[in-house]
């Protein structure tokens, strides 16, 4: 059971990303109106068979131009510095919006260091331990990513590492921004927030399962079926 953090660091009500390179699936959270923003990684590109530089290019900048204004996480490829450095500056020309998303790596710290340096936004990946989140939070890391998903795959608690990033977070007052991640379902989304994350990033099926209760349903049947009686 996840405790709740002592402070949270950035005190903004907790945004929405969609988790996906699905362009018909952004529209429709867009469409919704509560998206703030988008996360992709290669493997969320690949789903959608997006290959070849020009067209992974031409992908992030029709993600962003859906989502307009909110923050859209673009992957490097490249595992060295000077890879990372390469392709992030290329990935941020992309668009205003573009958040370079860096693997937590000895490389990839280096990486946000230099983009940070730079007034380049990053999102630093595949995070699974408070030591990690701390080390990104140095470097100066917009976005940190915990993946709550695969931790609770191996029987740990993914709920708990936001919640010690979060006191972390709040007693050091890092302003990084904890990205909740690899988040599965409906309830990681109830407990992201209450546990302090600033951000979900989660698949639009988890977000639209937020609607759902049995009493809503059988409430509003009620009141329309009373409505048809007396107006019949
Ligand atoms: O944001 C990271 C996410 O895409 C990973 O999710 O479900 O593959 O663990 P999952």
């Amino acid at each position: 059971m996840a405790t709740l953090p002592i402070a949270r660091s950035t005190f903004v009500p907790m945004k929405f990303f969609i988790d996906t390179a699905n362009l018909a699936q952004i529209k429709e959270a867009k469409e919704f109106g509560i998206l703030d923003g988008v996360t992709t990684n290669p493997s969320l590109m690949a789903k959608e068979g997006i290959t070849g530089v020009e067209n992974i290019m031409k992908h992030y900048k029709d993600i962003c131009n859906i989502v307009g204004k909110g923050d859209v996480s673009a992957e490097v490829i490249a595992t060295d510095f000077e890879g990372m450095i390469e392709e992030g500056k290329i990935l941020a020309a992309i668009d205003s919006n573009i958040v370079v998303k860096v693997p937590m790596i000895k490389d990839g710290i280096k990486a946000i260091s230099w983009f940070t340096a730079n007034g380049i936004k990053t999102n630093c990946t595949l995070i699974f331990s408070a030591g990690q989140s701390i080390l990104a939070a140095k470097a100066g890391a917009t976005y940190l990513s915990p993946f709550i998903g695969r931790i609770d795959d191996i029987s740990w608690d993914g709920m708990e590492l936001i919640s010690q990033i979060s006191d972390i977070y709040a007693i050091q007052d890092f302003d990084t921004q904890i990205l909740a991640a690899s988040i599965r379902n409906p309830l990681h989304i109830v407990k992201a927030a209450e546990c302090g994350a600033h951000v979900v990033t989660c698949p639009l099926d988890a977000i639209m399962g937020l609607l759902n209760h049995p009493l809503t349903d059988i409430g509003l049947a009620k009141f329309l079926a009373d409505h048809k009686k007396s107006n019949s």
